[in-house]
């Protein structure tokens, strides 16, 4: 028996790896290398002395992806994979109609077709948009205002579709806040391409020196200091969710959303103080016009994912800017080697 994880060579996916292979699970990756590379299943094997079965395989290719659940007895499908930039959303977004839902419906397809009706589903609390109160219980009103953020709620709506269909699926629909920090090793972490579009991994970059300076969206909001307050989870905090869900949803049957968050929110002002303290490097930054679709606070209720999943998240603030640090640090192109040049030390 194994489980199945979709878009594992990720940042919150390679995470997941190493949880599911020290609790003793198998595991089965499927990556298309979009947003990734496969050294970070590498340095998976490298931090669990784990192998690791892994597909090159595109979710949107059903006779490839097919091969994988003929190859595999599978128990259970955590579903990472797909795109997840709200900006580029706004401007492509049929690219994230067909990747996002295109990929989980073919995806779901094959589930149903191999009898494998266990489901850890990536979803987001951008599918709350606006907030109807605070903090955010799951049984908000869901107000997604972006193309990425729609294509979430569509899939969480299909995904129950599903279970009205054929009550034997299992399907947790987990709504991650907002994920900082890496492994405690500093072997793996968030890469992304090019310039960062989310808070932490500009400030590291700023302080690494491959950005000038953090460009602060606002300090107009109604907050303690005017800046956009957000509930920052740890990386591995979530991870340790997946694994709880993963437990919970086999062996049961229905469809349930949870929030995964801590329930605590933060200013930018209080991130890149706490970031200096961690890192003791200070950030330059400079106030600059909001950015447009942002809003003022967004943090989580979790007593549902307590209740139900029996998970908390333990890590505070300043673990989670020293994690991140650590890996910026010792990564500074992420898990591209650098390129010496002749005059370089290595
Ligand atoms: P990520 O981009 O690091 O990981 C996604 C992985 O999926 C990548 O390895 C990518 O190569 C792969 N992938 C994408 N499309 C694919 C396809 N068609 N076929 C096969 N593989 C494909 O992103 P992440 O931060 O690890 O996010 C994982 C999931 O969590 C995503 O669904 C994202 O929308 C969701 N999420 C992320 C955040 C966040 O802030 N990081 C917050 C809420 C929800
Ligand atoms: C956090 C705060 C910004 C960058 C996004 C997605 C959401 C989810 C998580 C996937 C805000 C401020 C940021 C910068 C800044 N992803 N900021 N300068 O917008 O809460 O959520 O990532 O599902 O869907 O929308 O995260 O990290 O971009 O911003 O001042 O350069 O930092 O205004 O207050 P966000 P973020």
């Amino acid at each position: 028996m194994a489980i199945l994880i979709t878009g594992g060579a990720g940042y919150i996916g390679s995470h997941t790896c190493i949880e599911l292979l020290n609790a003793g699970y198998e595991i089965v990756v499927v990556d298309n290398y979009i947003n990734s590379k496969p050294e970070s299943l590498k340095r998976v094997s490298e931090i669990t002395g784990r192998d690791i079965k892994v597909y090159n395989v595109d979710l949107l290719n059903k006779k490839s992806l097919e091969k994988v659940f003929i190859e595999n007895t599978i128990d259970a499908v955590i579903h990472f994979a797909g795109l997840k930039a709200v900006g580029e959303s706004v401007q492509t977004p049929l690219l994230y109609y067909e990747q996002n839902i295109i990929g989980t419906l073919k995806l779901c397809n094959l589930m149903k077709k191999h009898h494998v009706k266990n489901l850890v589903f990536s979803s987001s609390a951008t599918v709350y948009g606006t907030p109807e109160y605070i903090p955010i219980s799951e049984d908000s009103e869901l107000r997604a205002m972006n193309p990425y953020g729609r294509t979430k709620r569509m899939i969480e709506e299909m995904l129950a579709d599903l279970y009205g269909s054929d009550p034997s699926w299992s399907i947790a629909l987990l709504r991650y806040f907002n994920p900082i920090g890496a492994h405690e090793s500093g072997l793996i972490g968030e890469a992304p391409n090019g310039i960062p579009n989310n808070l932490m991994p500009y400030i590291t970059q700023v302080a690494i020196g491959k950005l000038k300076e953090l460009n602060v969206y606002g300090n107009g909001y109604p907050t303690i200091d005017g800046t956009g307050i957000r509930d920052y989870i740890h990386v591995v905090d979530l991870a340790k969710g997946h694994l709880k869900a993963l437990e919970n949803v086999i062996g049961k049957t229905g469809v349930e959303p949870y929030n995964l968050g801590t329930g605590k929110g933060y200013s930018v002002l209080e991130v890149i103080a706490a970031f200096g303290k961690a890192s003791s490097v200070t950030i330059p930054f400079k106030i600059v016009s909001p950015r447009p679709g942002d809003i003022a606070v967004c943090y989580a209720d979790p007593t549902k994912a307590k209740q139900e999943l029996g998970w908390t998240a333990e890590k505070g603030l300043e673990e989670m800017c020293a994690d991140s640090w650590r890996w910026q640090s010792n990564n500074p192109n992420g898990y591209e080697q650098k390129i010496l040049l002749h005059n370089e030390n290595p």
